[in-house]
C-alpha cells in the first residue's frame, strides 16, 4: 500500500476540496464554513493536503486574524481516517502559520463530529459552554456597488418599535406585509400570498414615510427610495431614468422600493392635449406589472391624493392593498411631543393635556408648536434678563398650540374619511 503524503495546496486540489467538503456536510449540519470561504482561504490564506495514490484524501485549512488562527476546514476521507494523517495535517498546518506569531488556533466542529479525538489527541482543548451563533448579513458583497448605484441603504434595526401608537395601522402592515413577507413559508401553509406592492395613503404628515421605513427595517431589506424628481434630471428622461432604475433593483436579493408623492407621476391620465406626464404613468404601471414577478421585493407608494391617483393605478393586480394612514393618535402625539421638548422640563409639564389639545393635529404642527414655544420662552427671558434657567411650562405650549393652524383642515379630514370608504383595500 502506497504511503500518504502531506505537502502544500496547490490549485489542482481544488476538486478534491470540493469533494470532501461535500463528504462531510451532512443534511442537518452542513460544516460551519461555507465551501467559498473554505476555498478563498485555500487560495489565500494557508492550506495543507494529504495525498495517496494522486488522490486528495484530507486536508486542513486556516486563515488568521491578529493573534487568533482559526482552522476552517479539517477533514480527513472517512476510510483514510488514520492518527498519523490527521496528526501530519495539523501539524503542518500549524507550522505553515507559526510565523504569524499566533497565541491561539481555534476550530469549531458540529456536535457529531468524529475528528474530536483526532483534534484532542493533537493538543486541541474542547471549550465546554459555548454556543455558536451566525447571522446572516441583509446584503450580499455582490450587491453592494448594485446598491450604491440606487441609493439604497440598510436603515438600522430599530425603526419599527420607533413608531409610536397607531397599533391599528401596525398590527396591519405587520400582519398584511411583514409576516407573509419575512415568513413565506408559514404565509405559504395558510394560503396567503405575499404582497407585491402597496399604496399607503393619508393627509401630510401622518407618518407614511416613517411607516414605509419601519416595514424595511422590520424585514431587514434594504430601503430604496425613488425620487422623480431627480431621475427626471437624466438624460433620456423619467420614464427611462425609472426604468434603468427598477432594472438595477432587479438584481438585489430583496428590496424595499419607496415612491412618495406618487400622484406626481401616476395621476389619472386624460386630457387634451395629453400632459407630457402620460408616457411617465404608462411606464410605470408597466414597471409596477413586472415588478410584481419577482418574490422578495416589495413597492410601497404613498400618496396625500389618493384620488388623483389614475384608475388603471389602483385597480386589483396591481397594488394587493391600498392602506390609509391617518393622523397620528394620542400615543403617537405623545411620543412626537416627548420628542420636541427639552429634557430638562419634560418632567415638569403635563403631557395629557398637550395630547389633548393637539387633537387633529400632525407631527409637523406638533414641531412647529413646540418650537414656537421654546422661542416665546426664549423671548421672554432675554427681556426679563433671567437666561440662568430655562422655565417652559404646560401654559407656554398650550398657547404656542392656540396659534398653530392644523395642516389638515375639516375638510380634508372628511375627504380622508370619504377616501377610506371608496379606495381603501385591505
Ligand atoms: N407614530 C409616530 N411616532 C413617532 N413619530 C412619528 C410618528 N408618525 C410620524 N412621526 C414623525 O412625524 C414626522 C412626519 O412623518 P412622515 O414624514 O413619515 O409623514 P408622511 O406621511 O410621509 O408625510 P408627507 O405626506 O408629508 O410625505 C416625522 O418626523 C416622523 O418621524
Ligand atoms: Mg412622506
Amino acid at each position: 500500500m502506497s504511503r500518504t503524503r502531506i505537502r502544500d495546496f496547490h490549485d489542482d486540489d481544488l476538486d478534491g476540496i470540493v469533494r470532501l467538503w461535500e463528504e462531510s456536510a451532512q443534511d442537518d449540519a452542513p460544516p460551519v464554513y461555507a465551501l467559498s470561504e473554505v476555498i478563498a482561504s485555500c487560495q489565500a490564506d494557508h492550506a495543507v493536503v494529504a495525498v495517496r495514490d494522486d488522490r486528495l484524501v484530507g486536508a486542513a485549512v486556516g486563515r488568521a486574524a491578529h493573534a487568533q488562527g482559526w482552522v476552517v476546514f479539517f477533514a480527513v476521507a472517512p476510510h483514510e481516517r488514520d492518527d498519523r494523517v490527521e496528526a501530519g495535517l495539523l501539524d503542518a498546518l500549524e507550522r505553515r502559520m507559526a510565523p504569524l506569531g499566533l497565541g491561539k488556533l481555534s476550530i469549531l466542529v458540529a456536535d457529531h463530529a468524529g475528528a474530536l479525538d483526532g483534534l484532542t489527541a493533537n493538543g486541541f482543548e474542547p471549550r465546554t459552554q459555548l454556543r455558536y451563533l451566525e447571522r446572516q448579513m441583509p446584503v450580499q458583497r455582490r450587491e453592494l456597488d448594485l446598491l450604491k448605484d440606487v441609493g439604497g441603504r440598510i436603515l438600522p434595526r430599530h425603526l419599527w418599535d420607533a413608531v409610536s401608537g397607531m397599533q391599528l395601522e401596525k398590527d396591519l402592515l405587520e400582519e398584511r406585509l411583514v409576516v407573509p413577507l419575512s415568513r413565506p413559508d408559514l404565509a405559504d401553509r395558510f394560503g396567503v400570498v405575499p404582497p407585491r406592492a402597496v399604496m399607503l395613503f393619508g393627509p401630510p404628515g401622518t407618518g407614511k414615510t416613517t411607516f414605509a421605513k419601519a416595514v424595511a427595517s422590520r424585514l431587514d431589506w434594504p430601503f430604496v427610495e425613488l425620487f422623480p424628481s431627480r431621475l427626471s434630471g437624466e438624460p433620456g428622461g423619467l420614464a427611462a431614468a425609472l426604468r434603468a432604475t427598477f432594472e438595477v433593483i432587479g438584481e438585489l436579493e430583496h428590496a424595499v422600493v419607496f415612491i412618495d408623492e406618487v400622484e406626481e407621476i401616476a395621476a389619472r391620465r386624460g386630457g387634451e392635449p395629453p400632459s407630457p406626464m402620460q408616457g411617465v404613468t404608462n411606464e410605470l404601471l408597466k414597471l409596477v406589472a413586472e415588478f410584481r414577478e419577482r418574490e422578495g421585493r416589495l413597492l410601497i407608494c404613498a400618496t396625500n391624493f389618493v384620488r388623483a391617483l389614475d384608475a388603471a393605478f389602483l385597480r386589483h393586480g396591481r397594488f394587493d392593498y391600498v392602506i390609509p394612514i391617518g393622523l397620528p393618535d394620542d400615543e403617537a402625539r405623545c411620543a412626537i411631543w416627548h420628542r420636541y421638548v427639552p429634557e430638562q422640563v419634560v418632567a415638569g409639564l403635563d403631557f395629557d393635556a398637550l395630547v389633548a389639545a393637539s387633537d387633529g393635529l400632525t407631527p409637523a404642527d406638533i414641531e412647529y408648536a413646540a418650537r414656537r414655544a421654546s422661542q416665546e420662552a426664549l423671548a421672554r427671558a432675554l427681556r426679563d434678563g433671567d437666561t440662568a434657567d430655562a422655565s417652559l411650562h404646560t401654559e407656554d405650549y398650550l398657547a404656542a398650540l392656540g396659534a398653530t393652524r392644523a395642516t389638515v383642515s375639516e375638510a380634508t379630514a372628511r375627504e380622508f374619511g370619504d377616501d377610506v370608504q371608496t379606495l381603501a383595500r385591505l
